[in-house]
């Protein structure tokens, strides 16, 4: 397993319409434990393939406090939703930035498992904004999305602003100064 490297806003890869798992092969099972280390090791209550520039549909979920209970759906649909709720999220691809988005407060999803089962399950509260979230992002579509344009003009600029100042960091001379 290896961590893999997380886009960031506002990266153009994250634009990408992921296509539909059709091989539940060994190379799909070591882009899931990469997705699920990667997850954990951030972390996160949940990634999808497009944050790690894989561009199939599957994304990982894990909102247990123990840490221990990875929910893998392929190929996810959802086929229904119920009633409304406000969640302020963030986003792994969004570092640092928090903020409400409304969402339906219950749906039922069909994915696949890491083997290609077909399975259903009803999610609700957290899990089920997870979910929805995880799946914008196989979509092409991120969180900010929701929030005004000047808002996420915001975000950018900002997250923008902190990777030059990461990147000047890096490439700085080291300074060492000794007291005598
Ligand atoms: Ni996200």
């Amino acid at each position: 397993m290896a961590i893999r490297t997380i886009l960031e806003f506002p990266d153009p890869r994250l634009r990408t319409r992921a296509q539909p798992v059709t091989r539940f092969d060994a190379d799909l099972h070591r882009v899931i434990d990469d997705m699920l280390e990667t997850m954990y090791a951030a972390p996160g209550i949940g990634l999808a393939a497009t944050q790690v520039d894989v561009h199939q549909r599957l994304v990982v979920i894990d909102i247990s406090d123990d840490r221990n209970d990875p929910l893998v759906l392929i190929n996810p649909e959802i086929l229904s939703r119920e009633g409304e709720t406000a969640t302020e999220e963030g986003c792994l691809s969004v570092p640092g930035y928090f903020d409400e988005v409304k969402r339906a407060s219950k749906i039922r999803v069909r994915a696949q498992d890491r083997d290609g089962k077909v399975f259903e399950r009803d999610c609700e509260e957290i899990l089920a904004v997870c979910v929805q979230h995880e799946m914008d992002h196989i979509d092409g579509k991120l969180f900010v999305d929701y929030l005004s344009s000047l808002k996420r003009e915001r975000v950018r600029k900002k997250l923008e602003k902190e990777r030059k100042e990461r990147a000047a960091r890096a490439s700085a001379p080291e300074r060492r100064r000794s007291a005598l």
